[in-house]
């Protein structure tokens, strides 16, 4: 290694380093730090193993494995900085291991590039937040599935076309959210289950010619088995794709489910209460308490969704194998799991401690017609072709809105009979805004027994997330 060039990896082929600021451009160990810990871990499996294979000398193995379990250590408690000037991780970690063992560390590399490596601690990364995810999921599922047995019965207008559509519960809208998250959660098990596979030993893409045991080494990463192709090893980054998808779709329900928050926390809704400690205020207009939280989990959806397409970006017409355009994998990824993290968390705050506004809600289901469709299905129960019930529940509708009347329950019964002789009294009953949830108790349906039924499915399908 000459002068020059001290401390990068590949000094003995290139005597002329970058000037300062084209190395730092190239550098990756601003970011890839996050992946220390990742690092140290698969150089003390791959130097295990280098050491019982007899790659390299017994002595030496047990050096490394004591220097790095140092180097470990002291990164958790801060003693080990990292030098902000190595080109990366990979080249820091080694740097401190020759610092400290002179030749034994320098041994370390053998069979091994920083491709595989880069591949390795990615995926280590990947796995070891992922869980977080799927933790953070978990307890978000089971906060709206708390709230949702709490309003199992409190009545609400479910919206199509953010019109009122049909009387629900909040209970049913809740559960609703929580079967969207239960299938993220799957989106990200499935994406941790396929990338499950161990890169190194693939070398720079074409393997080594030394005695690699590369199933010791996936065995003691926690890794399933080593990956299959060496080539496809280093250049595949589907894994980061998977997830930053995976990412994406639970950011959108998420911006979906705070746009409905934000609604109903505005004095015109007023169904939520969002409380003190999860509402700011504004510098100007004294009166104003806003729903900060929920607007900005669903502006962060926009940085999620941009870092699954610069990805893919990324990726695209790249040819095979490595190359250093996949530096660039990292930082969205992270930014990605970050955000999600994050915004599981403060959404579950918020929500777990909403105060709903009943009688608000209830008194959504009133005055829209929502009982409409019930009124078809009467008829439709009492021998009429759906398409000429419709058509006679609308004349109701709009003769109830000729003469001013908010429901159709208002309505005299002889009224009502003059649009069909199948109408009789026991219609009243059956159209006001609990009787039209309380029947649509099939599978699905919002009525508070079967909306009991569908919470304890997801519930049971949390407890193995
Ligand atoms: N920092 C690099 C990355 O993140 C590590 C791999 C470098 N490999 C190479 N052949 N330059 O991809």
């Amino acid at each position: 290694m000459t002068e020059k060039n001290a401390g990068v990896l590949w000094a003995g082929r290139l005597e002329e380093k970058p000037e300062r600021s084209a190395f730092s451009f190239q550098s990756s160990i601003g970011f890839d730090k996050r992946m220390a810990l990742e690092d140290v871990r698969g150089s003390r499996a791959h130097a295990a193993m280098l050491g019982k294979q007899g790659v390299i000398a017994a002595e030496d193995a047990a050096a490394l494995d004591e220097a790095l379990g140092k180097i470990a250590q002291g990164l958790q408690t801060g003693e080990v900085t990292v030098d902000e000037g190595a080109e990366d991780v990979h080249s820091f970690v080694e740097g401190l291991l020759t610092e400290a063992l002179g030749d034994a560390g320098r041994s370390v590399h053998a069979g091994r590039s920083r491709n595989d490596q880069v591949a390795t601690d990615f995926r280590l990364y990947c796995k070891r937040v992922g869980d977080a995810v799927r933790a953070a999921l978990k307890d978000t599922i089971n906060v709206l599935l708390d709230r949702a047995g709490e309003h199992a019965e409190t009545l609400m207008a479910g919206f199509t076309h953010l019109q009122r559509a049909q009387p629900v519960t909040l209970g049913h809208q809740l559960t609703a959210w929580a079967a969207a998250l239960s299938r993220d959660a799957g989106r990200f098990s499935d994406a941790l289950a396929r990338m499950d596979e161990c890169p190194l030993g693939s070398g720079a893409l074409a393997g080594t010619t030394l005695p690699l045991d590369r199933e010791a080494v996936a065995r003691d990463l926690g890794f399933a088995r080593p990956a299959l192709n060496a080539m496809d090893a280093v250049a595949d980054r589907d894994f980061a794709l998977e997830l930053a998808a995976a990412c994406a779709v639970t950011q959108t329900h998420l911006s979906r489910f705070c746009e409905d928050v934000c609604l109903w926390a505005s004095e015109e809704w007023a169904f939520v209460d969002l409380g003190e400690k999860w509402s700011t205020g504004s510098s100007i207009m004294p009166q104003k308490k806003n729903p900060d939280f929920a607007e900005l989990v669903r502006g962060k959806t926009g940085r999620v969704n941009g870092n699954l397409i610069a990805l893919l970006t990324v990726m695209k017409g790249l040819p095979y194998a490595y190359n250093k355009d996949l530096q660039e994998d990292k930082e969205a990824l992270f930014d990605s799991l970050d955000t999600v993290l994050a915004n599981l968390r403060v959404f579950s705050g918020f929500m777990g401690n909403a105060v709903f506004n009943k009688v608000k809600m209830e008194a959504s289901c009133a005055g829209g017609f929502l009982e409409a469709t019930d009124v078809a299905e009467y008829l439709v129960k009492k021998g009429m072709p759906f398409r000429k019930a419709h058509e006679c529940a609308a004349h109701i509708v709009r003769d109830c809105i000729d003469k001013g009347l908010k429901r159709i329950g208002e309505a005299g019964l002889a009224d009502l009979q003059k649009h069909s002789p199948l109408i009789e009294a026991d219609i009243f009953a059956k159209i006001t805004p609990r009787a039209c949830v309380e029947a649509r108790n099939l599978p699905g349906g919002p009525a508070p027994d079967e909306v009991r039924r569908q919470i304890a499915v997801l519930r049971d399908a949390a407890r193995d997330i």
